[in-house]
């Protein structure tokens, strides 16, 4: 394995404000990651302190076992920001041929253009003409101009239709085949889970949780097994299971929180109960980030 981000308990702080609060992380290469979490969580600070543009308080981060602002790791990365600021007197393809000429060995303009989805016409509009779809496939394009062997996202598909939306991810997919680092920031679980390998969950300036989506699904989501209420069930019983967590009545309804349903079935099952109107709930994934990000205790 090949460390490319090692993040050593770093802060940042904007004067008494503490948007990373001693995170610590690393990241491999070829990983595609997912930095997930509410506003103000410290996402995009973080971006910055990878990407050289902002300096720990205190801690450390490297990336390629060098300092952010080295030469030789500038060439080999490359980033969409939240706010992107180009050259606005300067056409698409100017502004795309400029970028590509600060690098050794740029992607190939023609890959660069199919890639990105930017079109023939789009490609002759100044920058300070383009409708915020368009800026985002422009920052998109300078992002990938170097061919780039780590690259961040930060939000990248605000602004951006469900068309421009499933064509950028299918392009990170491709770009995740061809061995490239993927680092993304999103306050939407749906692109963490379907395009990451693994999330950093972050809340309040930490990392909270960090694991596949799956593994971050199954350690958080609750599962419950409900049934018409009904005198004869013995709840205290049921309660006692070491396989049962909870045991309610909401909406005349028993509501057996588990994390084995098949188990608590079973032994519905074989006491002869005869509860009535069985359901079986399984967590969401949504539901657990919320979990998640209210209450810092449920890990
Ligand atoms: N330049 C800045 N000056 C002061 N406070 C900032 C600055 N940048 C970010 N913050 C604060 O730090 C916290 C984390 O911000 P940010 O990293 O942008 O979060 P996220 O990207 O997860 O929404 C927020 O409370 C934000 O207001
Ligand atoms: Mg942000």
């Amino acid at each position: 394995m090949e460390e490319v981000v090692s993040i050593e308990k770093a802060t940042k702080k904007f004067k008494d404000k503490t948007a990373v609060d001693e995170l610590s992380c690393s990241i491999q290469r070829g990983e595609v990651v997912a930095i997930l979490g509410p506003n103000g969580a410290g996402k995009s600070t973080t971006i910055l302190m990878m990407l050289g543009l902002l300096e720990p308080t205190e801690g450390k981060v490297e990336i390629f076992r060098m300092d952010p602002k080295e030469k030789a790791v500038r060439e080999k990365i490359g980033a969409m920001l939240q706010e992107v600021s180009v050259i606005d007197t300067l056409t698409v393809k100017e502004i795309i041929q400029l970028f590509r000429s600060y690098y050794a060995t740029p992607m190939d303009f023609e890959e660069l253009v199919a890639l990105t989805g930017l079109k023939k016409e789009e490609m002759k509009k100044r920058a300070d003409k383009l409708s915020g779809g368009q800026k985002r496939r422009l920052g998109f394009a300078l992002a990938l101009a170097g061919d780039p062997d780590l690259l961040f996202f930060d939000e990248p598909t605000v602004g951006m239709d469900i068309t421009a939306r499933k064509r950028f991810w299918d392009t990170v997919k491709a770009l995740k085949e061809k061995g490239k680092t993927i680092i993304f920031t999103t306050h939407y679980l749906q692109e963490a889970d379907d395009v990451a390998e693994r999330i950093l969950l972050f809340h309040k300036g930490k990392v909270v949780a960090d694991g596949t989506p799956h593994a971050i699904k199954n350690r958080l989501t609750k599962q419950s097994v409900s049934f018409i209420e009904n005198s004869e069930v013995p709840l205290d019983e049921i309660r006692s299971l070491a396989i049962v967590s909870d045991v309610y009545v909401k909406n005349n309804r028993v509501i057996v929180v588990t994390e084995q349903t098949d188990d608590v079935l079973a032994y519905l099952f074989e006491k002869r109960l005869g509860v009535k109107g069985i359901e079986i709930e399984k967590g969401r994934l949504d539901e657990a980030f919320e979990q998640l990000t209210k209450n810092k205790e449920a890990i």
